[in-house]
Formats: C-alpha cells, sequence, structure tokens
C-alpha cells in the first residue's frame, strides 16, 4: 500500500516542519488539497504556497483539485512539477481533452469520483490515466467519517481497471486509519490518502504511517 498523507491536517504555521515529518516518515506521495471556495465550501493554498512545499519536499506531489475551472488550475501548478494532478469528474465537461493535456505537461493525469458518482461513469477514460481517486467522504474537510460504500466501488472499479488499463492506480480518500486499512487493501485499493490519522496521532507521525503500511 502507497501512502499519501494529506498537508490539510498539517499545522499550516509549522508547515515546513511537517512536510518534512511525512517525508522522513517514510510516506510515498505528499497529498496536497487544492479546494477553491467554489466546487466546495471550504478554500485552501494556491501555487503560491504549494511551491515552497515543493522545495521542502522529498517525495513526489499528489495535487487533488477540487476546483471549478480544472484547466486553469493545471496551467497554474503544472510548473510545481507534482507526480500527479487528479480533477474530479463532477466538475469537468471535457474530461478526455484534460487528461491529455496533463499528459502532455509529462504529468501523471487521474480522475477523481465523488462518493455517488459510479465507477462505470469513467469507463471510457481508463485507458488514459494513470490513477483513479475515490471519495471514501464528501470533499471539503478533513477529519470526516468513512463511507463504508467505497469498499463496493472499488471492487467494480478493479474489475473495469483489469479489462482497460491493469497499470492504474486506485487511490482512496478521506476517514482512513489503522481501522479500515486492511478492508480497503482487501477490496484493491493500492494507495491511501490519510490527514488527520497521520497528523494527529497520538504515536506520532511514523508510526501512523507504518501503521498503514499493510
Ligand atoms: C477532503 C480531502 C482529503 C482530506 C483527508 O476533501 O480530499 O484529502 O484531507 O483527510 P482525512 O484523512 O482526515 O479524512
Ligand atoms: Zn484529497
Amino acid at each position: 500500500m502507497l501512502i499519501a498523507p494529506s498537508i490539510l491536517s498539517a499545522d499550516f504555521g509549522n508547515l515546513a516542519r511537517d512536510v518534512r515529518a511525512i517525508c522522513d516518515g517514510g510516506c510515498d506521495l505528499v497529498h496536497v488539497d487544492v479546494m477553491d471556495g467554489h466546487f466546495v465550501p471550504n478554500l485552501t493554498i494556491g501555487p503560491v504556497v504549494v511551491s515552497s512545499v515543493a522545495k521542502i519536499a522529498s517525495k513526489p506531489l499528489d495535487i487533488h483539485l477540487m476546483v471549478e475551472n480544472n484547466s486553469f488550475f493545471v496551467d497554474l501548478f503544472a510548473p510545481l512539477k507534482p507526480k500527479y494532478i487528479s480533477f474530479h469528474i463532477e466538475e469537468e465537461k471535457h474530461p478526455h481533452r484534460l487528461i491529455q493535456k496533463i499528459r502532455g505537461l509529462d504529468i501523471s493525469p487521474a480522475i477523481v469520483l465523488n462518493p455517488h458518482t459510479p465507477p462505470e461513469a469513467i469507463e471510457f477514460l481508463l485507458e488514459d490515466v494513470d490513477m483513479v481517486l475515490l471519495m471514501s467522504v464528501n470533499p471539503g474537510f478533513g477529519g470526516q467519517k468513512f463511507i463504508p460504500s467505497v469498499l463496493e466501488k472499488i471492487k467494480r472499479l478493479k474489475a473495469l481497471i483489469e479489462i482497460k488499463n491493469p497499470n492504474c492506480l486506485i487511490e482512496i480518500d478521506g476517514g482512513i486509519s489503522d481501522k479500515n486499512i486492511e478492508s480497503l487493501k482487501e477490496a484493491g485499493a493500492d494507495v491511501v490518502v490519510a490527514g488527520s490519522f497521520v497528523y494527529n496521532n497520538p504515536n506520532g507521525i511514523n508510526s501512523a504511517i507504518e501503521s498503514l503500511k499493510i
């Protein structure tokens, strides 16, 4: 299992320290939640702050766009050379075109599905993406409760991926902890995002990351 801690739960007054902590603690990706206050009812960080994160991070960036006007935000973040940029299928009229644009910038394209969106909605995009992110909470905030129906969705998505693009990874985001990690692995998840579990863990960041690596 690859681990992508979300810096949304970091202490933004000590962001450099908290980015170093997850990288030194053995994470695989640094998950960056970009919210615009329109697609989701919250507002986070833009390229000015994320460029500082990129300088400090010793692991690749995984940028999760929760915005309107995806293409504009892809242009803003592309110069930071993230490994992944993911966008929500619910907010994109021309997903295939956007995937080609992201790929053309030498970034791995990924698509995100909200809890209500069936995996079949992206069946004909699977061969063009490197990862699908399934939301296991409603996007917008850290620290929410895991929605268990994502487990069935992972299995259905996995079956489609095996036919269309076996190299495509499945990432799960929201409410993840050592309590549900086994069921996620069993269902077929490859990457998990974890914010509050990693940053607010009483046993510390290193131990939290280690406990998800199964
Ligand atoms: C929610 C974000 C998540 C969030 C995860 O919109 O996409 O990445 O930070 O936080 P936890 O792990 O606390 O649910
Ligand atoms: Zn996220």
